[in-house]
Protein backbone atom coordinates (compact mmCIF):
# COMPACT_ATOMS: atom_id res chain seq x y z
CA UNK A 1 0.00 0.00 0.00
CA UNK A 2 1.12 3.41 -0.16
CA UNK A 3 0.98 5.51 2.92
CA UNK A 4 -0.21 9.37 3.94
CA UNK A 5 3.26 10.56 6.39
CA UNK A 6 3.73 13.42 8.93
CA UNK A 7 3.66 16.16 5.38
CA UNK A 8 -0.29 16.13 5.08
CA UNK A 9 -0.86 16.72 9.01
CA UNK A 10 -2.21 20.65 8.87
CA UNK A 11 -1.80 20.76 5.23
CA UNK A 12 -4.08 18.54 3.70
CA UNK A 13 -3.70 20.01 -0.03
CA UNK A 14 -5.99 17.06 -1.45
CA UNK A 15 -4.03 16.39 -4.66
CA UNK A 16 -3.88 13.27 -4.36
CA UNK A 17 -7.42 12.71 -3.95
CA UNK A 18 -8.39 13.52 -7.27
CA UNK A 19 -5.71 10.91 -8.96
CA UNK A 20 -6.78 8.21 -6.96
CA UNK A 21 -8.45 5.92 -9.16
CA UNK A 22 -10.44 4.02 -6.52
CA UNK A 23 -11.22 7.00 -4.25
CA UNK A 24 -9.34 5.36 -1.04
CA UNK A 25 -7.91 8.52 0.46
CA UNK A 26 -9.94 9.34 3.48
CA UNK A 27 -9.84 12.90 5.12
CA UNK A 28 -9.87 13.39 8.85
CA UNK A 29 -9.45 16.40 10.87
CA UNK A 30 -5.86 17.12 10.74
CA UNK A 31 -4.48 14.67 8.20
CA UNK A 32 -5.77 12.34 5.36
CA UNK A 33 -5.13 8.65 5.02
CA UNK A 34 -5.04 5.75 2.69
CA UNK A 35 -7.08 2.90 3.36
CA UNK A 36 -4.55 0.01 2.53
CA UNK A 37 -7.23 -2.68 1.77
CA UNK A 38 -8.69 -0.76 -0.62
CA UNK A 39 -5.13 1.16 -2.66
CA UNK A 40 -4.33 -0.80 -5.54
CA UNK A 41 -0.80 1.05 -5.21
CA UNK A 42 -1.29 2.68 -8.41
CA UNK A 43 1.02 5.41 -7.08
CA UNK A 44 -1.19 8.14 -9.17
CA UNK A 45 -0.97 10.37 -5.87
CA UNK A 46 2.72 9.85 -4.95
CA UNK A 47 3.62 12.61 -7.24
CA UNK A 48 0.85 14.93 -7.30
CA UNK A 49 1.49 16.03 -3.17
CA UNK A 50 3.16 19.18 -2.60
CA UNK A 51 4.66 18.65 0.35
CA UNK A 52 6.01 14.77 -0.32
CA UNK A 53 3.65 13.42 2.16
CA UNK A 54 3.01 10.01 0.02
CA UNK A 55 5.02 6.95 0.25
CA UNK A 56 5.09 3.54 -1.01
CA UNK A 57 5.30 1.49 2.21
CA UNK A 58 8.58 0.00 1.43
CA UNK A 59 10.20 3.63 0.26
CA UNK A 60 8.88 5.43 3.81
CA UNK A 61 11.49 7.65 5.11
CA UNK A 62 12.82 6.12 9.17
CA UNK A 63 10.94 8.77 10.68
CA UNK A 64 7.90 8.05 9.27
CA UNK A 65 7.59 3.87 9.49
CA UNK A 66 4.89 4.45 12.38
CA UNK A 67 2.38 5.99 9.53
CA UNK A 68 1.99 2.63 7.86
CA UNK A 69 0.57 0.88 10.82
CA UNK A 70 -1.33 4.71 11.44
CA UNK A 71 -2.92 4.50 8.41
CA UNK A 72 -4.49 1.10 9.15
CA UNK A 73 -5.38 2.02 12.39
CA UNK A 74 -7.61 5.31 10.71
CA UNK A 75 -10.35 2.34 9.63
CA UNK A 76 -9.28 -0.32 11.91
CA UNK A 77 -9.24 0.99 15.14
CA UNK A 78 -11.69 2.65 17.46
CA UNK A 79 -10.60 6.56 17.73
CA UNK A 80 -11.29 8.72 20.63
CA UNK A 81 -14.92 10.48 19.38
CA UNK A 82 -15.64 7.05 16.42
CA UNK A 83 -16.18 4.28 18.77
CA UNK A 84 -16.73 1.96 15.66
CA UNK A 85 -13.73 1.12 12.83
CA UNK A 86 -14.34 2.34 9.27
CA UNK A 87 -13.68 -0.72 8.05
CA UNK A 88 -13.31 -0.62 4.33
CA UNK A 89 -16.26 2.26 3.11
CA UNK A 90 -15.51 1.07 -0.53
CA UNK A 91 -15.29 5.34 -1.52
CA UNK A 92 -14.13 8.25 0.63
CA UNK A 93 -16.08 11.27 -1.60
CA UNK A 94 -19.51 10.03 -0.41
CA UNK A 95 -18.36 9.85 3.15
CA UNK A 96 -16.24 13.55 3.58
CA UNK A 97 -14.38 15.03 5.82
CA UNK A 98 -14.66 13.22 9.67
CA UNK A 99 -13.81 15.12 12.66
CA UNK A 100 -11.67 12.30 13.65
CA UNK A 101 -7.46 11.76 13.88
CA UNK A 102 -5.74 8.84 15.03
CA UNK A 103 -4.01 9.10 18.35
CA UNK A 104 -0.24 9.35 16.91
CA UNK A 105 -1.22 12.69 14.46
CA UNK A 106 -3.97 14.13 17.10
CA UNK A 107 -0.93 14.17 19.36
CA UNK A 108 1.43 16.36 16.95
CA UNK A 109 2.01 19.82 17.92
CA UNK A 110 0.94 22.16 15.21
CA UNK A 111 2.43 21.65 12.29
CA UNK A 112 3.96 23.92 9.58
FE1 LIG B 1 -1.99 15.50 2.10
FE2 LIG B 1 -0.41 15.71 0.07
FE3 LIG B 1 -2.75 14.59 -0.24
S1 LIG B 1 -0.72 17.23 1.64
S2 LIG B 1 -4.01 15.63 1.23
S3 LIG B 1 -1.09 13.84 1.02
S4 LIG B 1 -1.75 15.93 -1.69
FE1 LIG C 1 -5.00 5.60 -4.81
FE2 LIG C 1 -2.53 6.31 -4.38
FE3 LIG C 1 -3.30 3.88 -3.83
S1 LIG C 1 -3.78 6.92 -6.08
S2 LIG C 1 -4.82 3.48 -5.34
S3 LIG C 1 -3.99 5.71 -2.85
S4 LIG C 1 -1.36 4.45 -4.69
Amino acid sequence: TYVIAQPCVDVKDRACVDECPVDCIYEGQRSLYIQPDECVDCGACEPVCPVEAIYYEDDLPAAWEPFLDDNAAFFHEALPGRPAPLGSPGGAAKLGAFDVDTPLVAGLPPQG
